[in-house]
Parts: C-alpha cells; sequence; structure tokens
C-alpha cells in the first residue's frame, strides 16, 4: 500500500456533495424571485389569421402557434426558472417577427418556406415537444395550406 496517495476522508466527500446540493437548491430558490418570464400573457386577438386549410391549420397550431400567435401553452414547467425565461424570450421573439393572432399580412409563403427548411420550429422546442417537428410532406400541407388561406385574409 502506498503510503504518498493520502487520499480525504469519505466524510469529507459526503459533506461536500451536501454542501452543493444545499448551495444549488437555495440558488434555485432564488432564480425563481426574479420576476421576468412569468408574464405569460395571452392577449386577446387583434386580427386572427383564418385558415381555409384544416390540415395546414392544425399543423401551425401545433408546431408555430407556441411563439407565433397569442394562444401560447403556457404549461407548468414555463413558470419555473430559468427555463421560464428561456420561454418568455421565445415568445416574445417570435410573436414580433410573425403573430397569427395579430395578422399583418407581411409573411410570404417563400418566407414561410424558407423558416420551416431552416430553423423552424426551433430545435430547443423540439427537443421539449417532439411532435411539433415536421415532415417533408408537412411542411408542404403547411406552406401550401397558408398560401391558399392567404387569399381569404
Ligand atoms: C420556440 C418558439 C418558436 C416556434 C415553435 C416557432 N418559431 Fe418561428 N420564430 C421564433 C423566433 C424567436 C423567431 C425570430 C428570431 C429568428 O428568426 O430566429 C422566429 C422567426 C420566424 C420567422 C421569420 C419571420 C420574419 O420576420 O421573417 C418565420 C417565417 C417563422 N418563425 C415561422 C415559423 C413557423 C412556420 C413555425 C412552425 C412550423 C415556427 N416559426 C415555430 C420562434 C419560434
Amino acid at each position: 500500500m502506498s503510503r504518498t496517495l493520502k487520499r480525504p476522508p469519505r466524510a469529507f466527500w459526503c459533506r461536500a456533495m451536501l454542501w452543493t446540493v444545499a448551495a444549488l437548491a437555495v440558488a434555485f430558490g432564488a432564480v425563481q424571485l426574479v420576476p421576468y418570464g412569468r408574464d405569460h400573457s395571452n392577449p386577446p386577438p387583434t386580427n386572427d389569421f383564418r385558415w381555409n386549410d384544416a390540415g395546414a391549420e392544425t399543423i401551425a397550431r401545433e408546431s408555430c402557434y407556441d411563439c407565433h400567435s397569442n394562444e401560447t401553452e403556457w404549461w407548468w414547467a414555463t413558470s419555473i426558472a430559468p427555463f421560464s425565461w428561456l420561454v418568455q424570450r421565445d415568445a416574445d421573439e417570435g410573436r414580433e417577427h410573425l403573430n397569427f393572432s395579430e395578422w399583418t399580412g407581411d409573411l410570404t409563403p417563400e418566407a414561410m418556406q424558407d423558416a420551416v427548411d431552416e430553423e423552424m420550429p426551433p430545435w430547443q422546442y423540439l427537443v421539449i415537444h417532439w411532435g411539433a417537428r415536421l415532415s417533408e410532406e408537412e411542411k408542404r400541407t403547411l406552406v401550401d395550406g397558408f398560401a391558399s388561406s392567404l387569399q381569404a385574409n
């Protein structure tokens, strides 16, 4: 047995672990006090986009409306920091760029196609909402349905 390798006693590690857990618990509690991220507003729609294609509407509601409408589903975890901060930022920024509840007529089918081909829905959303992932067929249904609905808006 080598005597040069002196390890701290097991009790030391137990205590260090307990302190770490306690510190994390305190930090977790403290971040809950930050007001940002608890807004959770879903203001009344000013101009709802009117879909005339039920398939496209279902896809949009499932994959886009949490960030691009005033019908965000604020489920329980969206109240828990720091997750709540990320969700709030996505919804605020998403609504700013495109809001199906406050339709302004700015989005073209081409721009929607680009968005779903590139980064929409964003990966951090898909990690949690696996069902929001779009197949090529769903992208086509969504963009074609959006294009045909545009005339009604
Ligand atoms: C997790 C929130 C989230 C979801 C879900 C989401 N988006 Fe977005 N979207 C954003 C954010 C944030 C931006 C603005 C920043 C950026 O471009 O990354 C954006 C930007 C866009 C833009 C660009 C608008 C412009 O100004 O040109 C389009 C188009 C778009 N999204 C379409 C979609 C479509 C279609 C879906 C559903 C298939 C979708 N998004 C789902 C958050 C989201």
